[in-house]
């Protein structure tokens, strides 16, 4: 179990803005003790683009957040994003070696699922278990301790451009923090908003941020799919700036106190006072115009969504429906239209499972934040079970700490369901 005080701190490192959150993990859960956001313009599409404008927002947010939470931030969870990201099925099979199932025995089966051919330009990300097979019995969740003689494994493999894992990597240690571990943003948020119960009955997490829309999708309570659309808040923004011929902080003001992504909500006679650009007079404009231009956008966004969940050919499976998060979200109407084009039942998902400073976090767009953190506090309560009982529990092999060289050389094992997190889940 993690000590009493220990501290952990998500990095998410957003299209725009990165934002950092300390929490401190006790045995009766997360308390959050302060949070740094600022804006940043280092990423394009969810892609370190420029390392000087990045490392400078993040050295702001760790300082604001250090400041807030009055600790020294050394060691952080940082998020990745961006189209480079794929996720594909894999399996392996592996011997019980004492009739009884081992962490070794887990790990081997794991190692033996990871051991597939990776361009040498990508690495493996996550290897996320969705069932284990002993001897006969399917759809074992966690295998240690059973008897049988055959263990196998069906998971899903997450890789990513190295490259861009490195760019990540690169801007947290230029601002003098070790990176504990790099995670697939749309992994954490799910770990922040999405409950149990969605998971066992299929659900899909769908993150919108300014520079990318991030899918995860739940079958089955474990990850059979995840991927990264190159599209956002930041493209309605645009289409704004150049609909209304508007500065774009004006769109992006426009937007967030106006904007709706259905049309017919607004009604016909409200107006708006549109800043004009180059020093012209701001005009004023029916409400419906705006919304008419986010409209059409938003719609293609969750038409994209849609597509790529018909691809997988799960969307049946996902009973629970959809859980939008990520700033984008907050335009009002976005919900409803969502349900009109998804087909499903959708709600936004507000993180969860953290006390402290909570009003600090409630918001879509802090999800990833809070979803870094609890994977981090999860990642320290599995070493330490690790540590406490080594043949009976799992850790994993980090991004991180692995680093890209020995990428291929390396396993990686999967989350244990340690008590603590377990107890953790059920208090909040
Ligand atoms: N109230 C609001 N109404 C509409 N849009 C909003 C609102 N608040 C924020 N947004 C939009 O949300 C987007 C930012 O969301 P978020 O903070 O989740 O992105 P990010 O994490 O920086 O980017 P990404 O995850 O894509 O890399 C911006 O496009 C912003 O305009
Ligand atoms: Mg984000």
């Amino acid at each position: 179990m993690p000590s009493q005080g220990e501290i952990v701190v998500g990095l998410d490192i957003g299209t725009t803005k990165v934002c950092a959150v300390v929490g401190e993990i006790a045995d009766d859960g997360i308390t959050i003790l302060g949070v740094g956001s600022v804006p940043c313009r280092g990423l394009r599409k969810g892609i370190v683009s420029n390392i000087d404008w990045t490392v400078r927002s993040i050295k702001d947010a760790i300082e604001a957040a250090q400041t807030m939470a009055g600790v020294e931030i050394r060691t952080v969870y940082a998020g990745v994003a961006g189209s480079h990201i794929r996720s594909q099925g894999s399996d392996g099979v592996a011997a019980i070696a004492g009739g009884e199932v081992t962490r070794t025995d887990v790990e081997r089966v794991l190692e033996g699922a990871r051991a597939i051919p990776v361009d040498a330009d990508r690495q493996i990300l996550h290897v996320l278990p969705r069932e284990y097979i002993v001897d006969i019995q399917d759809g074992i969740r966690d295998p240690i301790g059973m008897s049988g003689v055959r263990l196998g494994a069906k998971v899903n493999l997450v890789t990513a451009a190295t490259s861009c894992v490195q760019n990540v990597i690169r801007c947290a240690e230029r601002c003098g923090l070790v990176v504990a571990d790099v995670v697939l943003e749309a992994l954490a948020s799910s770990e922040a908003i999405l409950s149990d119960d969605e998971r066992e009955i299929g659900a899909a997490v769908v993150d919108i941020g300014g520079g990318t829309t991030d899918i995860i999708l739940y079958v089955d309570g474990g990850i059979a799919h995840a991927s990264v659309v190159p599209v956002g808040g930041n493209n309605i923004t645009n289409d704004i700036a150049a609909g209304l011929r508007t500065p774009m902080a004006e769109a992006d003001r426009l937007k967030r106190l106006h904007g709706c992504a259905l049309g017919r909500m607004v009604s016909d006679d409200e107006e708006i006072e549109v800043p004009g650009v180059g020093g012209q007079k701001p005009r004023r404009t029916p409400r419906r115009v705006l919304s008419d231009i986010i409209e059409p956008r938003v719609e293609e966004i969750f038409a994209v969504v849609r597509k790529r969940i018909e691809d997988t050919g799960m969307l049946e499976q996902l009973s629970a429906g959809v859980v939008l998060t990520g700033g984008a979200v907050l335009l009002e109407g976005t919900t409803e239209l969502a349900e009109e084009v998804l087909g499903m039942p959708v709600r936004i998902g507000f993180p969860t499972g953290v006390r402290g400073i909570t009003q600090l976090v409630h918001g879509p767009q802090y999800a990833t934040g809070v979803g870094l953190l609890k994977y981090g506090a999860q990642a320290i309560a599995d070493d330490q079970a690790r540590i406490a009982a080594p043949a009976h529990s799992v850790t994993r092999v980090t991004a991180a700490r692995r680093g890209a060289a020995e990428e291929d050389a390396e396993s990686a094992s999967p989350k244990s369901q340690s008590k603590f997190w377990e107890w953790l889940k059920a208090a909040f």
